[in-house]
């Protein structure tokens, strides 16, 4: 187990506070310094503790500062305006920290955690829409799991309803009069559209259509499998543009709606029989209060539909029964577009309603904005209709081509190529992940592929810039990982600092589900590095042996934490660019 350097210094002034009787309640208000030149990290609670206590907040300070055990782990502190104390860490415990693998952090718990990601509709082939889930999902799985967290997938992919009765239909059509299903079904958009047309001019076969629905969902042997025929070959283009996206997503993620079949008439039942649903119109509805909801929403939660049928609410509430009763889970995360937070708010609040999740079960729905064209508009081919996410990415592999043989005029073409398709799906994955998940953005492949600014090409040109000091020096990284360092420039200390608070930088990531914290992070490690770079000479005659190895340590300390990081979001580095 090991502590952040956030968990060490709060401890110490938490401790400071206690000494004082200044009551656990209020808080230290520890921060990283909010300008470099006032040092490291920043602790502002004594202006609240001096308020509670009716004391002057710069005597108070003065009085935290006496009491704070300070050895060996900060070198300064000195008092600022109101009652600020500035914080200077010790060299020689910052390089301690270093050396430390960032895992295993004390007091993190280890909880199982469901993440619900992707999620695309089998009827369609995936569209940009399903990017976002995907991305961020993959993120946080990694983010996860190398918090020591026991972390499941679950692509909850739209397999189950109306649709695939059209879709059977259509198949058992064209089968009778063209064998080559192969060929019609490479591409699903277009089959899609044809059984559509069919389903809305033919009465007859629209009505065959809604009779194979409650076939398929009573268990029918024939329906069935031809619905998994179609599912399969569906399933098979996704997978296809997982291994793409180099995300870890495989087919045993593979959760579909049609998984939760089984349990939905208990679910209903249940919800009827507490008294948790009830009989509205012929439908099954749960109405929730603002009160229990924390919102006035008009909207009820629909689990069955007049005629029978479940919903998207009933597979949901399903799913959250299967996560927390069966596997176990502490953390259910949802992936999930914005504009489903009425949906999942519901859900919420039904599942612990009904004690299908437990009350301490965290449930976070970890929503997305829009992915918007240049023109500010959600993003759509020119003429309007929605672009497939596998045009997409092969529109960003077919710029970041000629792009990288623009730059390396020497290069062959496989390792033209090699770097393009790297590149292409870093720089996608960075735009998305960088920007808070919150917001929409404004999707620009010139932007994403540019040098400069907070993304994936600067970050990856900087990674090798440093394994190009490794590559001249003739020496290999890993062997100066465990080197011993000494802190000379103040260009040093910082880049050690910020070295240091991977960890912690992780743990905020973590806590809001927010992958865009760790790609602040990595940008300004890079910056850092440059600062550095250019203020201290590594393999200059005249720098002394010691000098020189202390400073390869602590490039391979960057070109380490870079790479960690860049892999935690998804994205491979690379060693020349
Ligand atoms: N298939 C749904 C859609 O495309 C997303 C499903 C998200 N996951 C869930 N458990 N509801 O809108």
């Amino acid at each position: 187990m090991q502590t952040t350097v956030y968990q060490d210094l709060e401890l110490l002034f938490r401790n400071a506070f206690r000494n004082l009787d200044i009551a656990d309640n209020v808080p230290v208000v520890l921060q990283d310094a909010s300008k470099p030149e006032f040092g490291d990290y920043q602790v502002n609670g004594a202006m609240a503790a001096a308020k509670a206590l009716k004391m002057n907040p710069r005597e108070l300070a003065g009085k935290i500062i006496e009491n704070v055990k300070a050895e060996n782990i900060i070198a300064k502190m000195e008092i600022a305006g109101p009652g600020f104390i500035n914080i200077i860490l010790d060299d020689k415990y910052l390089i301690n920290k270093l050396t430390q693998k960032p895992l295993n952090v004390e007091n993190y718990p280890a909880n199982k955690v469901v993440i619900d990601l992707s999620a695309p509709n089998l009827a369609k082939e995936m569209h940009v829409g399903h990017l976002r889930s995907t991305i961020i999902g993959d993120a946080l799985v990694r983010i996860y799991r190398h918090l020591g967290c026991d972390v499941l997938k679950r692509n909850h992919v739209g397999d189950w309803g109306t649709q695939f009765g059209m879709l059977t239909a259509y198949l058992i059509d064209i089968q009778q009069d063209n064998p080559d299903l192969a060929m019609e079904l490479s591409d699903l958009e277009e089959f899609y559209r044809k059984s559509k047309v069919r389903f809305d001019e033919s009465e007859e076969f629209a009505a065959r259509a809604r009779e194979y629905v409650v076939r398929l969902q009573s268990g029918d042997k024939e329906i069935l499998a031809l619905w998994k025929q179609f599912v399969s070959v569906s399933l098979s283009h996704c997978q296809e543009i997982y291994t793409r996206l180099n995300t870890t997503l495989t087919p045993d993620d593979v959760y579909g709606e049609s998984y939760y079949n089984d349990l939905l008439a208990p679910i209903v039942k249940q919800l009827i029989t507490e008294g948790i649903a009830v009989d509205s119109n012929g439908a099954k509805c749960v109405f929730l209060t603002p009160e229990e909801l924390g919102s006035k929403e008009e909207t009820p939660f629909i689990i069955q539909k007049k005629d029978g049928g479940y919903l998207y609410a009933t597979t949901d509430i399903a799913a959250v029964h299967d996560r927390v009763q069966k596997l176990n889970a502490d953390q259910l995360i949802y992936v999930i577009d914005s504009r489903q937070s009425l949906h999942m708010k519901q859900l919420f609040v039904v599942a612990k309603k009904a004690n299908i999740a437990k009350s301490e079960t965290v449930m976070e729905h970890a929503a997305f904005g829009t992915m918007m064209g240049e023109d500010g508009k959600p993003f759509k081919t020119r003429s309007g209709g929605t672009v497939k996410l596998i045009e997409l990415i092969n529109e960003a592999t077919d710029r970041a081509y000629s792009m990288v043989k623009e730059r390396n005029q020497t290069w062959n073409d496989e390792e033209i190529k090699n770097l393009a398709d790297k590149l292409a799906i870093a720089s996608v994955k960075y735009a998305d992940l960088s920007k808070n998940r919150l917001s929409d953005y404004i999707f620009s492949f010139d932007k994403m592929l540019a040098f400069e600014g907070n993304t994936a090409p600067y970050l990856l040109y900087a990674y090798t810039r440093i394994i190009s000091i490794f590559k001249k020096a003739n020496v290999n990284t890993n062997d100066y990982l465990c080197k011993s360092i000494d802190l000379q420039e103040n260009s040093e200390h910082k880049l050690a600092l910020h070295i240091s608070r991977f960890a912690d930088k992780l743990l905020d990531t973590a806590r809001e589900n927010y992958p865009h914290y760790l790609c602040a992070y990595l940008y300004e490690l890079s910056g850092l590095f440059m600062k550095f770079y250019e203020e201290c000479p590594i393999l200059k005659d005249d720098v002394p042996l010691n000098t020189r190895e202390s400073r390869l340590a602590l490039s391979a300390l960057t070109a380490e934490t870079l790479k960690t990081g860049l892999n935690l979001l998804g994205i491979e580095t690379v060693d020349k660019m």
